[in-house]
């Protein structure tokens, strides 16, 4: 395991003091298991899916972001959950004639615009639908890993090979990213097949709970299986441990959405090898307590 710790010093070298909370510690946490992942970010502290979430979770010393990758009508690739700007803008004030105020009928400039702090807090007044690349900067500074969600590929064609372009643009394509800080999910297996056939060394995870009988089907594409907690028992894991995955190691469990810190210890003992969570601090807390 190595450890990095982000200062404040050293974010004022990096020029970015007004951006960052002031001091972090962000380790890997390769050799810890499970992993906890930050689910859209910080998300129950601060506006799901933008810089300010991945900044939050980074003040809460987690090393794993999650987030959701969508296109707007020309072509870029942002971050945000659902396929309309409706839940988590004021695209409805500032574009009142544009129901159904879908991501991929906006631009870019057009989504920019648009604030995505306000409807979770005014303290986060202003903040921004990121694009992807964006995003990709922000975790890396704080050198975060990421968890990339490929949101609705049915949606945008060739949207698999486009974010693969992106994150090789930005860095995170190189051994290190890819043997130790992205995976990328999707609940599309069409989706995970296409980014496997394109970037075979790219770690996947299908998101969902198929049969047992039918892993063996994923495990040609899948490094993991990352189902609802909901779905999850310990046969399960254990099933999905039992198959190799594309890159020859076992399969894992990246488990959803767990907030609270009884559900946190039931999967940690069902062996799950990371847990998604909009409380990063809670599930931390409850599995790594002695830790601090
Ligand atoms: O990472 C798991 C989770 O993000 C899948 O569901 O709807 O929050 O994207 P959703
Ligand atoms: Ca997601």
């Amino acid at each position: 395991m190595h450890a990095r710790v982000v200062t404040a010093t050293a974010a004022a070298a990096l020029g970015c003091v007004a951006l960052l909370p002031p001091v972090h510690e962000v380790r890997a946490d390769t050799a810890v298991r499970p992993s906890v992942i930050a689910h859209r970010g910080a998300s129950a502290y601060a506006p799901e899916n933008t810089l300010a979430a991945v900044d939050k979770a980074a003040s809460l010393g987690v090393p794993w972001v999650e987030n959701d990758v969508q296109r707007t009508r020309d072509g870029e690739l942002v971050v945000i959950h659902d396929d309309t700007l409706r839940r988590t803008t004021d695209v409805e004030r500032v574009f009142p004639d544009r129901a159904p105020w879908k991501v991929k009928d906006f631009t870019a400039a057009e989504i920019a615009r648009l604030d995505a702090g306000s409807w979770f807090d005014a303290a986060y007044a202003g903040a921004r639908v990121p694009t992807l690349k964006a995003y990709l900067d922000r975790v890396e500074r704080h050198h975060q890993k990421l968890l990339l969600e490929v949101k609705n590929p049915e949606l945008y064609p060739g949207v698999e090979q486009q974010i693969l372009k992106v994150l090789g643009n930005e860095g995170w394509l190189d051994r290190r990213h890819v043997t130790d800080r992205l995976i990328v999910q999707s609940f599309s297996a069409a989706g995970l097949r296409t980014v496997h056939r394109l970037k075979p060394g790219v770690r996947t995870g299908l998101l969902g709970a198929p049969a047992v009988r039918s892993l063996s089907r994923y495990a040609g594409y899948a490094d993991l299986i990352n189902p609802s907690h909901t779905a999850l028992t310990p046969a399960y894991v254990d099933a999905v441990h039992a198959v190799t995955g594309p890159h020859g190691a076992p399969m894992r469990v990246f488990v959803w959405t767990v907030d609270d810190a009884a559900t946190a210890r039931t999967v940690a003992g069902y062996g799950v090898d990371g847990v998604i969570t909009d409380k990063a601090d809670v599930v931390r807390r409850a599995l790594y307590r002695r830790q601090g």
